[in-house]
């Protein structure tokens, strides 16, 4: 069965270029409603724990030191099917190869820079939610 929910972040350098207002407004036309939502900067052990899962790969340094440069937003959004969804909405996790229109292709800027991060499953937006948010701070 599919989830309702979902979990993502602007990342730094979409906040820092002023694209948090235009990629909410994405998301919110999209059909998404805001469950949880905090600006928060995370520190680079943070952003190790959270992307734990990649800390065998080589890329996984650059990761957390970008995920750490700055102020992210991360959100709890919901949706029917939402994980698929939302996943529809960011396109491809490298930005060169997103479709036309998706938020990485108009925001991203590389694979590592690439805009906002969306859950890849529902296993995952549970525990990416649970990292972020308390029950008392869903709506
Ligand atoms: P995100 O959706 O946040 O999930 C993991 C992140 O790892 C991904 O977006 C990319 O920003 C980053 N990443 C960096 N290099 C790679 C790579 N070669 N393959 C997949 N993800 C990568």
């Amino acid at each position: 069965m599919n989830g309702n929910r979902t979990f993502t972040m602007i990342k730094p350098s979409a906040l820092a270029a002023g694209h948090s207002g235009e990629i909410l407004a994405m998301i919110e036309k999209a059909g998404f409603r805001l469950v949880a939502m905090k600006l928060v900067r995370l520190s680079k052990y943070q952003a190790g724990l959270f992307y734990a899962e990649h800390s065998s790969k080589g890329f996984y340094g650059d990761l957390t030191s970008f995920m750490s440069s700055g102020p992210i937003i991360a959100a709890i959004l919901e949706k029917d099917n939402a994980v698929t969804e939302f996943r529809q909405l960011i396109g491809a996790t490298d930005p060169s190869k997103a479709d036309p229109g998706t938020v990485r292709k108009l925001y991203g800027k590389s694979i590592t820079e690439n805009a906002v991060h969306g859950s890849d499953a529902d296993s995952s937006a549970e525990r990416e939610g649970n990292f972020f948010f308390s029950q008392l701070e869903r709506v």
